[in-house]
């Protein structure tokens, strides 16, 4: 994070606008509505700068600043697009300790003037400090879009309960949780849908009823998918907000897990091969300690829980505890990497069915069926297989697969570091090896392969594609 984001109190303080432009007018506005004294400068300001004049704030001064004026100005924004005026506030600025910007001079800013969706007394400010600032203009209106106008006065009308609750339920965590029950469940929903005399009655009963189900710990058992944050559910993305603890493996990439709840414990129970951070039986373990101190415990894992993710084992043994146990699928690896890397897993003319097995077991490398598995009109995926693509492909061969049966392997699917080798069984340990993949990676067995080249996502052109893709979403 390159920025600090903080909301400054300007109430009564000073704040000088120097332009009369429409960026000029849209500062004196939200300067006034913040309820700054605002002080203008410009000989001819615009129309919409004129808009605001007689406004009891603001004081318009029909004349170019100079140094003094700056004096007790606690922020100034540059707005006039005249280079010399804003080497001037910039100059002026340093010298009163005045916070400083200036539209588009990154040089002349001491801090970033975000997007902002206001939902009184809620404001949401976005920025991508600098980069991009039609991302924030874009994510500002998907942002619009998607909160109800009443959730500011939802806000308001909870604050009047604030005090009642914080008598009546003890403990920050139930607290929480009192609060998140009743603006994700009914209250919020009466509220929302314009019932307010409803909300109050179910916030009475509420408070009225006993705590104790607040402070019952869950697991929840979460995919969080192949590595791509986009690829990740609502539901899981809700939950990971709501968790008091969240444990996580390797597999569990950085962009991911900043989307948990600032306040999670964040624990890494991470393995990697032959480097155990915590074993399966100590992981299970602490998951379940956690939950019986009360606490929310999420298992974030990579892909979905249930396809090689040892989620069957982990829910076994937590519902033998008693605790309430609930599974949120993922996208697994084998879904992510197909659609990423161009080749269906099922096709009418190469696949009627998809294997999905794991490379090696608890005692190594699997004695796979390689004739049954990848036969003419079946896709396989092999998860786990990275470090024995060669053994696989020799052992495929030895068994009777035609040397010529189309693989790629997979690496890093669906990230923005995603490569992808295709080959033959023949040649594809050798091309791995050359390729130095670092993993996770994914091998695909079958002529739903071929399917790649025609999907125009081939060889080199992959990253970029991948690039294209990603660039697309963020809406660039
Ligand atoms: C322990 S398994 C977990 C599978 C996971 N539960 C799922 O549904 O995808 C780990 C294996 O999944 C595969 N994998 C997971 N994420 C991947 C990715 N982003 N790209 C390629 N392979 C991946 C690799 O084969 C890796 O060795």
């Amino acid at each position: 994070m390159d920025y600090l984001p903080i909301f400054l109190d300007v109430r009564g303080k000073k704040v000088v606008v120097d332009g009369g432009t429409t960026v000029a007018a849209r500062r004196i506005e939200r300067a006034l509505s913040a309820g700054a004294l605002v002080h203008c400068f410009d000989p001819e300001p615009g129309e919409e700068v004129r808009a605001f004049l007689g406004h009891e704030n603001l004081v318009h001064h029909e004349r170019l600043a100079v140094e003094a004026d700056f004096e007790g100005a606690l922020v100034v924004w540059g707005a006039s697009e005249e280079p010399k005026r804003d080497a001037l506030l910039h100059a002026a600025a340093k010298k009163h300790g005045a916070l400083a910007n200036v539209a588009d001079e990154k040089d002349y800013c001491d801090f970033i003037t975000p997007s902002v969706v206001e939902r009184e007394p809620l404001t949401i400010a976005i920025t991508t400090g600098g980069a991009a600032p039609v991302v924030a203009r874009i994510l500002r209106a998907r942002v619009e879009a998607m909160l109800p106008a009443a959730y500011g006065r939802l806000a308001n009308f909870l604050s009047g309960y604030r005090d009642r609750i914080a008598g009546k339920i003890k403990g920050g965590t139930a607290r929480r949780r009192f609060w998140e029950n009743m603006i994700e469940g009914a209250v919020g929903d009466a509220f929302l849908a314009g019932d307010e005399a409803l909300a109050a009655r179910l916030i009475e009963q509420d408070l009225a009823g006993d705590d104790n189900a607040l402070r019952q710990g869950e697991v929840w058992l979460v995919g969080a998918g192949p590595g791509d944050p986009d690829l990740l559910t609502f539901k899981a993305l809700r939950m990971m907000q709501h968790a008091d603890v969240v444990l996580y493996d390797r597999l569990v990439g950085p962009g991911i897990l900043d989307l948990v709840r600032r306040d999670a414990e964040r624990i890494n129970v991470g393995k990697q091969a032959g480097n155990h951070v915590m074993t399966q039986d100590e992981t299970t373990a602490l998951i379940i300690k956690l939950a019986k101190a009360g606490k929310r415990v999420l298992r974030l894992k990579g892909g979905d829980p249930f396809i090689f993710g040892r989620g069957g084992e982990e829910l076994e043994d937590v519902a033998a505890h008693g605790i309430p146990v609930i599974v949120v699928p993922g996208i697994t690896a084998a879904a992510g990497c197909g659609a990423s890397a161009g080749i269906p897993l099922t096709h009418r003319d190469h696949a009627q069915a998809v294997a999905f097995v794991t490379a090696h077991g608890k005692d190594g490398l699997l004695p796979h069926d390689w004739v049954r598995l990848a036969r003419h009109d079946q896709t396989v995926v092999v998860y786990m297989g990275l470090r024995f693509v060669a053994e696989i492909a020799a052992a495929a061969m030895a068994q009777g697969v035609p040397g010529e049966m189309p693989i790629a392997v997979v690496d890093n699917g669906t990230r923005t570091t995603q490569r992808v080798v295709v080959g033959t069984l023949a040649d594809i340990g050798e091309k791995v090896r050359t390729a130095k993949l670092k993993g996770p990676a994914l091998i695909l067995i079958g002529t739903v392969v071929t399917m790649r080249g025609l999907l125009g996502v081939e060889g080199a052109t992959v990253e970029a594609a991948h690039e294209m893709e990603l660039m697309a979403r963020e809406g660039l």
